[in-house]
């Protein structure tokens, strides 16, 4: 009986990790989230029944729960280096040059510099024992208790093997925007960026508070490579993932020569502000182990490794004044209209400043010199502002009660940051929500934009969604519009007609339902399949879809159970707007239909997400990694590992030309 309990418990316990690796490493999930948690749960109650077999490194302990009193010292058996920072391309030739004086061939492995805090993992008979912050690179601390939490960190591997690994522990850029939503709320102040937001999560005493944190770790180092028989970092880091660690495999590149690294960098800088996670840097090493063996270390850093720092991303300029806009939930924004300024490479005018407890928490008054960045994204923001530099002249900022458009009282419900015009006929809201239903990852209707959606609604032609449908009755006044002919006018309701064919997901992220973002609209209406269905659905049925949350399933259930919104729909479907979810089934194409694809490297026409989606949108697949069942690899610049595993394999490889090709005749 205790046998077969512990066997149980064994096969509960692999099974699990197998799916945390699948979902959270590959992104590739076999087990459905009901599965998980089934497993999940019968794991627990096992575990609490017969304490006996209960593991420190069990998967049930990643919810957190293991509260310390303080942190543990550790001695790192081999010194935790940082590396030598260098500024420019000319730096980094220099770099170049040192090594090849040393008679050391000029291979390299480029890899990103995640900005966050490394860690030292450790692990006997393949079971994770302990983890470590870098200290001052003789001394960290034990930080075992929160970095189980982590879940792309192993707790046991796929070998049964004594082993260190390093690598960086990071907060993506979402979550950092998310919690410091929460400070807000709260009244607590702002984390200044996913590295302190990292190392504060990491130092947490309760490991419960690292839990809520969704900490991340890319590992990238190998500090006994010898003792595995491994000959070039490279390798290193495909052993390494070959036991179950996540390396950035879309990242890390072998180059040559400095030309390659010049090459690297500037596809870097290209795809950063896209990434989900921060990186400050570019790493070059050298590949061959031996060759590092032979440049060695100095007091402070390895030899064989430079770190190149991105320029810096913030410049300071006047904050002229606040201004505020009006979205389509009402929601009030005060933007900075700011002295304009060049900041990498665009020049920058306006900042979104959030609400009024975000401008408050930052202490910006009008006539400050702030420093502005682009910090996750394209998106430029205001970091923080000079008091020092101060004069008396400067003005407070001041909460506005009224809406700037039509007048009418502010609320701001209890519990939220954010005021709102709740004036549903207020011209500004009716606008935005117009350009939302129509813009391009909503009913994607060419030829109203945002202006012209704005000229519009103040002539007359569109004061709701329902009228972008009989704008043919107003044909005549259209052409003679100034700028206006019969064939942009043509164009323009033909476009319109053709949306009506959209499949059910565009419209209901149209429709502009709180929290329904383009992809939960999809995720819905593949559940559902038909508006029929949104309107029969009960809370619960929402609530149970994952990704969808309490708040998002309340918004759901709410929408659809309102009058007014029926009867849209109802004039919808009788305007001849389609009301089902048509997938993939749909379309159809013999190249594409029905096979599995690995997309990598960097494509120059279309980013991967949105080639994926087409690719899915005609039946095919997309998997993370190379595998027998992987029928294409479409390969872009810069393609590293996997392109070698598919030769490997004999898959098909598409290049960029061919894909492309393939696309534009869909
Ligand atoms: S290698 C001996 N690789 O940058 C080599 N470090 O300034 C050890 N970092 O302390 C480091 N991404 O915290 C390496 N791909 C990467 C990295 C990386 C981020 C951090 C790490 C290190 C610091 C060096």
């Amino acid at each position: 009986m205790k046998n077969d309990i512990k066997e149980r418990i064994e096969y509960l316990t692999k099974l699990i990790n197998e799916a945390n690796y699948e979902y959270y490493v590959q992104a590739n999930p076999s087990l459905t989230d009901q599965e998980f948690d089934k497993y999940l749960r019968e794991l627990e109650v096992l575990e609490k029944e017969n304490p006996e077999f209960d593991r420190p490194t069990s998967p049930t302990k990643r919810v957190g729960g293991e509260v310390i009193d303080k942190f543990k010292k550790v001695r790192h058996q081999i010194p935790m280096l940082s590396l030598p920072d260098v500024f420019s391309i000319e730096e980094i030739e220099d770099f170049n040059q040192r090594i090849i004086k040393e008679n050391v061939k000029p291979v390299y492995v480029c890899e990103y510099k995640i900005d966050g805090v490394s860690v030292s993992l450790h692990y006997e008979n393949g079971e994770l024992v302990y983890a470590a912050t870098r200290g001052d690179g003789i001394t960290g601390e034990d930080i075992t208790h929160n970095v189980k939490t982590i879940k792309t960190i192993p707790l046991t591997l796929k070998e049964k093997i004594n082993i260190e690994v390093r690598g960086e522990i990071y907060m993506s850029k979402k979550v950092l925007e998310q919690l410091n939503k929460e400070r807000i709320l709260n009244n607590q102040p702002l984390l200044q960026n996913v590295r302190n937001a990292a190392a504060g999560s990491i130092r947490q005493l309760d490991s419960k508070v690292a839990a809520t944190r969704k900490l991340s770790c890319f590992i990238y180092h190998l500090p006994n490579p010898e003792d595995y028989g491994i000959k070039t970092h490279f390798e290193a880091l495909q052993f390494m993932k070959k036991l179950g660690f996540r390396i950035n495999e879309d990242a890390n590149q072998q180059v040559r020569g400095i030309q390659e690294i010049e090459t690297y960098i500037n596809q870097a800088n290209l795809v950063r502000e896209n990434l989900s996670y921060e990186i400050d840097g570019i790493v070059i090493k050298v590949n061959s182990l031996n060759s590092q063996k032979q440049l060695g270390y100095t007091s402070k850093y390895p030899k064989w490794a430079v770190a190149y720092k991105f320029p810096a991303k913030e410049v300071l300029t006047r904050l002229q004044d606040i201004i505020f806009t009006v979205g389509r939930t009402g929601r009030i924004t005060p933007n900075a209209v700011l002295e304009p300024v060049l900041l990498m490479g665009s020049t920058v005018k306006r900042a979104t400043l959030h609400n009024e407890a975000y401008v408050l928490m930052k202490d910006l008054k009008i006539g400050d010199i702030v420093s502005i960045r682009k910090a996750g994204d394209v998106i430029p923001e205001v970091v923080e502002a000079k008091k020092e530099r101060r004069n008396g002249m400067e003005r407070e900022f001041i909460m506005i009660t009224k809406c700037p458009i039509c007048g009418s009282l502010l609320e701001k419900k209890k519990d939220q940051i954010d005021h709102y015009c709740m004036n549903p006929s207020c011209p500004a809201r009716k606008v935005e929500s117009l350009i939302h239903f129509c813009s391009r990852n909503a009913m994607n209707i060419d030829g109203l934009g945002d202006e012209i959606i704005e000229d519009f609604y103040n002539l007359g032609f569109i004061k709701s969604v329902k009228d972008i449908y009989l704008l043919y009755e107003h044909k005549k006044d259209l052409i003679e519009l100034e700028g206006y002919g019969h064939k942009s006018v043509d164009n323009l309701l033909t476009a319109i007609e053709n949306s009506k064919l959209n499949s059910l997901e565009r419209l209901l992220f149209g429709l502009g339902i709180g929290g329904i973002g383009n992809k939960t609209a999809l995720l819905i209406a593949k559940t559902f399949k038909s508006m029929e269905k949104l309107f029969n659905t009960e809370y619960d049925e929402f609530e149970k879809i994952r990704d969808i949350g309490p708040i998002l399933a309340q918004n759901l259930y709410d929408f659809f159970h309102e009058e007014a919104h029926f009867k849209l729909i109802q004039e919808l479907k009788t305007l001849g707007l389609n009301m089902k979810y048509l997938g993939a089934k749909e379309k159809y194409n013999e190249l594409i239909t029905g096979k599995r694809f690995v997309l990598t490297g960097t494509l120059s026409f279309m980013d991967r997400e949105s080639l994926s989606s087409i690719l899915e949108s005609y039946g095919g697949k997309t998997s993370s990694s190379v595998s027998k069942n992987v029928d294409v690899v479409i390969v872009g610049e810069k393609a590293g590992n996997k392109l070698v595993k598919a030769n490997e394999l004999g898959i098909e490889i598409w290049d960029e030309e061919k894909i492309r090709n393939i696309v534009e005749q869909l």
